[in-house]
């Protein structure tokens, strides 16, 4: 890009500020998102000798791992900058696990649906990019995803609540008695994206199996705003009402591969418009907003990291459902700024910030940080005019990922696999911790007082 020599000392000065983001040019929105991916990639070293790839340093857990390789994955469609494309598969094939399924042995003994989750969806989204394949000798991506789903179909549990995911895999895990929109928010995102990807039925009968249950049991209610879960211990009938974006974000971007999917099923279309105008609050002026923690400061280290995975379903949404673009657009637009302002910390006045509301950087730094305004970046390229749009590849359409219907193990298998009598550890997963919900829920004035942990 050349830059007349009137400009550069603005340049200069915006430079030691923030990153400009200038969403009607496709070259600012690469150049900025270029620098944010940079500035991430700096938080992970599994790449190096003596580390184990795919890993993210302590405080990040695994899943966010997974959802940094999704948000890569994305920053390489949209931009074309291959450069970390090698590193990224390395990381996702270092963790699939002896049964080719996300289930590594050093995690399985913790690791719950949505964590698993994370890492299929970046699977499915490498498919639906035609990202790179693996080597034959490999796991190809869109197996991994069937994988996933058809391990988490063999979860699928009536003991209680009519049905729903648990959110942890094993018994023993604190959290194993609840059953929470996230969990099966992947399986209901993954079922919608294998029915669109394959063309198989059975995918999507799953999906509006999930989406029926959710509803039932009020985890979406009637004017689709989503809660965060429910416990069965008494049958789901009290509902944790905290509201994440990536819970709006999952169904969303799912309710539009199914509009897609059934060719524009009038049902699918409302419950992607509804879902959409639900998601109203996560804005503020425009700007994405993780409004349960956000302006209290109380988001933990996950929480961080969710509006670059909303970002990202945002702008697929738009794709899939073309008619929610003109609603969508102008949000993309003005996170994308407001992202590109908070990225204002650091020696090279780069580094992001959480809040993009301010016009400022806020003074934390960390992968959720960074991650979320990569996401947001992004996701501004489907608005930029005359850019053209990347469309998810299907088998049909020029996907070349090579998949396998009967991947994955089935429920009993898993339970023989894994030593699970150790010492249940305390620890945070993808799903909003539920130490927070105290905290969080007496701030907003929520009714809900979980105290699941002992
Ligand atoms: C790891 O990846 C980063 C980013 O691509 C690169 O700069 C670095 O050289 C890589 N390290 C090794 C050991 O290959
Ligand atoms: C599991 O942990 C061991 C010990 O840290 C490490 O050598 C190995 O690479 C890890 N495997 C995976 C898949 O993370
Ligand atoms: C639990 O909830 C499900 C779904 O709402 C219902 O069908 C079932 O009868 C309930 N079970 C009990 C014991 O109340
Ligand atoms: C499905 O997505 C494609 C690709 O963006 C789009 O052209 C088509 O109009 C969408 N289908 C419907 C029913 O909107
Ligand atoms: C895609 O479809 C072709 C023919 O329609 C079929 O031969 C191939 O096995 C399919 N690939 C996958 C991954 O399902
Ligand atoms: C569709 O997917 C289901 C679930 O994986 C599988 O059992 C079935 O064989 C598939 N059908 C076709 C026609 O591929």
């Amino acid at each position: 890009m050349r830059t007349s020599a009137l400009l550069w000392p603005v340049l200069l000065a915006q430079n030691a500020l923030a990153i400009t983001v200038d969403t009607t040019s496709a070259a600012s929105i690469k150049s900025a998102a270029s620098t944010v991916a940079h500035g991430l990639m700096s938080f992970y070293n599994g790449n190096d000798t003596g580390e184990v790839p795919g890993l993210l340093p302590q405080p990040y857990f695994w899943w966010e791992a997974g959802g940094m390789f999704m948000t890569m994955i994305d920053y390489w469609s949209r931009t074309g900058d291959a450069s970390y494309n090698d590193l990224i598969s390395q990381a996702l094939l270092f963790q699939v696990g002896t049964q080719q399924d996300f289930m590594p042995v050093n995690q399985t003994k913790d690791e719950g649906n949505d964590d698993q989750g994370f890492w299929a969806m970046a699977a499915m989204l490498a498919a639906e990019t035609n990202f790179q394949n693996p080597p034959p000798d490999q796991p190809q991506w869109l197996a991994l995803a069937q994988a996933v789903f058809n391990e988490m179909a063999s979860r699928w549990d009536t003991t209680t609540c009519g049905g729903g995911l648990r959110w942890q895999i094993f018994q023993l895990n604190n959290g194993f008695t609840y059953k929470n929109s996230i969990a099966n928010g992947c399986f209901f995102n993954l079922g919608a994206r294998l029915a669109r990807y394959t063309g198989n039925d059975t995918y999507a009968q799953w999906a509006e199996k999930i989406w029926d249950w959710e509803q039932a049991i009020g985890l979406i209610d009637s004017s689709y705003n989503i809660y965060d879960g429910s416990s069965d211990t008494d049958n789901c009938t009290e509902i944790t009402r905290l509201q994440w974006t990536y819970n709006a974000g999952i169904y969303l971007h799912g309710a539009a591969n199914m509009f897609n999917y059934t060719k524009g099923d009038p049902t699918w279309q409302a419950r992607t418009a509804g879902l959409l105008k639900a998601s109203d609050i996560f804005f503020t002026n425009n700007m994405m907003q993780e409004q349960a923690c956000e302006s209290v400061g109380t988001c933990d280290t996950d929480q961080l990291s969710f509006k670059a995975y909303f970002s990202a379903w945002l702008a697929q949404t738009t794709v899939l459902a073309p008619f929610t673009y003109p609603s969508i657009a102008p949000l993309l637009s003005a996170s994308a700024i407001g992202a590109g302002q908070a990225c204002s910390g650091g020696n090279q006045g780069t580094t992001c910030g959480f809040k993009w509301t301010t016009g400022t950087y806020d003074g934390t730094t960390g992968v959720g940080q960074q991650m979320s305004a990569l996401g947001a970046i992004n996701a501004a390229m489907v608005q930029v005019p005359q850019e053209k749009v990347v469309v998810p590849v299907t088998n049909s359409t020029g996907g070349t990922s090579i998949g396998n219907n009967a991947a994955g193990v089935t429920a009993p298998m898993l339970g023989l696999m894994v030593d699970n009598t150790g010492p249940v550890e305390t620890r945070d997963k993808v799903a909003a911790g539920f130490l927070t919900f105290a905290v969080v829920s007496s701030v907003i004035g929520g009714s809900v007082f979980m105290a699941l942990e002992s």
